[in-house]
């Protein structure tokens, strides 16, 4: 992935969760991962963090975080909001696949939206699986490669070739499944709305009835 990829849409990025829909498919994705993400202590590591969506998040709840992001300006905007909340975090602006080494041991590692940007996501993972604490959890969010928001990223991806989404790699729930990662895996499923719903409310009915196929997955595994 090139460096520049998501620094062309930092100063947009957080637009998205201004939008009504934006809003509520942020809730539901950050409900399930927060469900599914309970370190076996405060020293976590937050890979792909963005402007910070997760980051001051996981500030607020007290974890000690190293944040990762390949991206300058994505991680320039965090660095921004943790800072004005007066929360500190150890940043390290780099490609993950490329810093292993410089890694330490954590009690969680969350990587929210940011694996499908990531080449070699099993191999990745199961290398961070090995900087895990006994009793700790890695947990990965992604889009669903074979629901509605996959379909609709797949389209814009084609529209616009130089758009982000031209550059990802959607997964299927039976890939996930098949991935050797470590430990046992629990993985939970949301985003049960398509991205063209009409209201909000309409969002949260589909959201309680799950009766469409969960457009975002979130994969954990837990090192016993
Ligand atoms: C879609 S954004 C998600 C940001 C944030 N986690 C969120 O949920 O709002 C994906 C982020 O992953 C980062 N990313 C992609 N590939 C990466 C890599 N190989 N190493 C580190 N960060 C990466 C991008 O720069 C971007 O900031």
């Amino acid at each position: 992935m090139s460096i520049e990829l998501f620094d062309r849409i930092a100063d947009d990025y957080d637009k998205w969760y201004d939008t009504e829909i934006g809003r509520v498919a942020d809730q539901v994705e950050r409900d399930l991962a927060f469900q599914l993400f309970q370190p076996s202590g405060p020293k976590i590591l937050e890979i792909g963090c963005g402007t910070g969506q997760y980051t001051t998040k996981l500030a607020e709840q007290g974890y000690q975080i190293t944040a990762v992001d390949i991206s300058e300006k994505m991680m320039a905007l965090a660095r921004e909001k943790i800072t004005n909340l007066g929360y500190e975090v150890k940043w390290l602006n780099a490609d993950i696949t490329q810093i292993m080494d410089q890694l330490e041991q954590y009690q969680g590692i969350l990587t929210m939206s940011a694996f499908e940007f990531v080449p070699n996501a099993e191999e990745i993972l199961a290398r961070l699986f090995e900087h895990l604490e006994p009793n700790g959890c890695l947990v990965i969010g992604v889009i669903a490669g074979d629901a509605s928001w996959g379909e609709f990223y797949r389209k814009k991806a084609i529209a616009k070739p130089e758009s982000v989404f031209a550059h990802a790699r959607l997964y299927t729930e039976a890939e996930i499944r098949q991935w050797k990662v470590g430990g046992r895996l629990v993985l939970g499923k949301a985003l049960y709305f398509p991205p063209e719903v009409s209201s909000v409310e309409r969002a949260l009915t589909m959201e309680e009835q799950k009766n469409t196929t969960p457009s975002f997955m979130v994969a954990k595994w837990v090192k016993e």
